[in-house]
């Protein structure tokens, strides 16, 4: 306990997080600049004054589409009607000077727009694209970014991650292994692209028995990939809550509920590879009739209330959000711990639902852990705890005060 303590102390005296934020035509800045230090960071501001749109912002100098996963398009500075000026046909930008364990390095990202000849229909096509450059450097693979900035975050629409459908628990996972596996996201993007391409086949008809085998091993391969790494990230982080403190952040059991990951269990990887390529073969015909076959792109990403033994979903809504929390802080430690990589907190709206002990834990371990968190909210007067520990800044219609 003390050294995992002492551990996370050492990586933490070395800063990471965002120096200086510039963005350009970004929702409803037109052009804003940001200096911050490696702290917590408060937003506060009415409704609609532009908090969780810098969030957004920092969240796009990691891979991916954002807290948001929003349209490249949609990002791009709307003006209002009594604005004369439109910003330049493409472009939305975000520039940030960041600190990775005390290095400097820029990164600039922005969508790029470009209108391209179609030459199957004569016409011509927009494409919309990010780019990015580290240090100046244009880059063509995202996951590049992962080495030199990491950002967790809670949104308000994570409130129901627990609730209805497997999909975004099986995302939020996901982006937990990302952080310690950057070939994970390539591997889960690769399975989904075969995925697509094997329905596509199988419902048009196809039965080219070579093509569609050799569509079933890839996709077997990197399924039994995937489900290794995750099994593997909830390993850690059980492991991790362990010896967490059960108190006013109650510790989680987590759990994959997944044929493919089941399997690894008992089996060696080969075994499961062999398995699943069989399977698919033989959902072939399943598939005329569900959108859906089972395996890796099914599984459940299971959260309990330890001590309870109860389900996320069956816990009231405080509860939830604080198993969530639980969760994110685990990751954190984890990362920090394991990787030397101490990533930025991306707190949108975190403190809704909890009561004002939790509240104030969440605040007091963040300070404690000495990280950037940029925590928005409504409610200045939540954030007396860090009156001397955070930046404060308050928002007005895209301005900063
Ligand atoms: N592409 C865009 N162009 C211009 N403005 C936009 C664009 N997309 C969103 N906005 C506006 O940005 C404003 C700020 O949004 P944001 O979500 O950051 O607010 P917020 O401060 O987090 O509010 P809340 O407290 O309600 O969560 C909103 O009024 C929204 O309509
Ligand atoms: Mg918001």
């Amino acid at each position: 306990m003390t050294d995992i303590k002492s551990t996370i102390e050492t990586f933490t005296k070395l800063k990471s997080g965002v120096k200086r934020l510039t963005l350009t035509d970004f929702r409803n800045y037109k052009n804003m600049r940001l200096q911050t230090e490696i702290c917590p960071i408060i937003l506060t501001g009415e409704n609609g004054s532009g908090k969780t749109n810098i969030l957004e912002a920092i969240s796009f100098l990691t891979p991916g589409r954002g807290l948001r996963g929003a349209k490249l398009s949609e990002i791009k500075r709307i003006c209002s009607d009594n604005e004369d000026e439109m910003p330049k046909l493409n472009d939305w930008s975000v520039a940030a000077d960041i600190l990775h364990n005390n290095e400097e390095y820029t990164i600039g990202t922005a969508l790029q727009h470009s209108i391209k000849e179609d030459l199957d229909d004569e016409g011509t096509r927009a494409y919309d694209r990010r780019i990015v450059k580290i240090n100046q450097q244009k880059i063509t693979q995202q996951a590049e970014l992962g080495k030199y900035i990491s950002a967790i975050w809670i949104t308000p629409q994570m409130d129901r991650l627990f609730l209805g459908g497997t999909q975004p628990r099986r995302s939020f996972l996901d982006r937990l292994v990302y952080a310690f596996d950057l070939e994970h996201a390539k591997r889960t993007a690769a399975f989904e692209h075969l995925y697509r391409q094997w329905t596509q086949l199988i419902k048009s008809g196809q039965t080219d028995e070579y093509w569609l085998k050799s569509l079933e091993t890839d996709m077997a391969a990197s399924g039994v990939a995937i489900a290794a790494a995750r099994r593997e990230q909830i390993a850690r982080l059980n492991t991790f809550i362990e010896q967490e403190p059960d108190d006013i952040f109650p510790n989680v059991r987590l759990e994959l509920d997944g044929i493919i990951e089941k399997m690894l269990d008992t089996n060696p990887a080969l075994h499961v590879e062999d398995f699943y390529t069989a399977f698919l073969a033989k959902q072939r015909r399943n598939l005329l009739y569900n959108d859906y076959i089972d395996g890796i792109n099914r599984t459940d990403f299971k959260v309990y209330f330890k001590k309870k033994n109860m389900p996320a979903e069956l816990c009231s809504t405080g509860e939830q959000k604080a198993l969530l929390v639980s969760i994110i802080l685990a990751q954190t430690q984890c990362q920090i711990l394991y990787k030397g990589f101490v990533p930025v907190l991306l707190l949108d709206e975190v403190t809704t639902h909890l009561d004002d002990c939790k509240r104030d834990a969440l605040l007091d371990k963040i300070r404690a852990l000495r990280i950037q968190a940029w925590i928005t909210s409504t409610e200045p007067q939540n954030f007396e705890l860090l009156r001397h520990d955070a930046q404060f800044f308050n928002l007005k219609n895209g301005i900063i005060f």
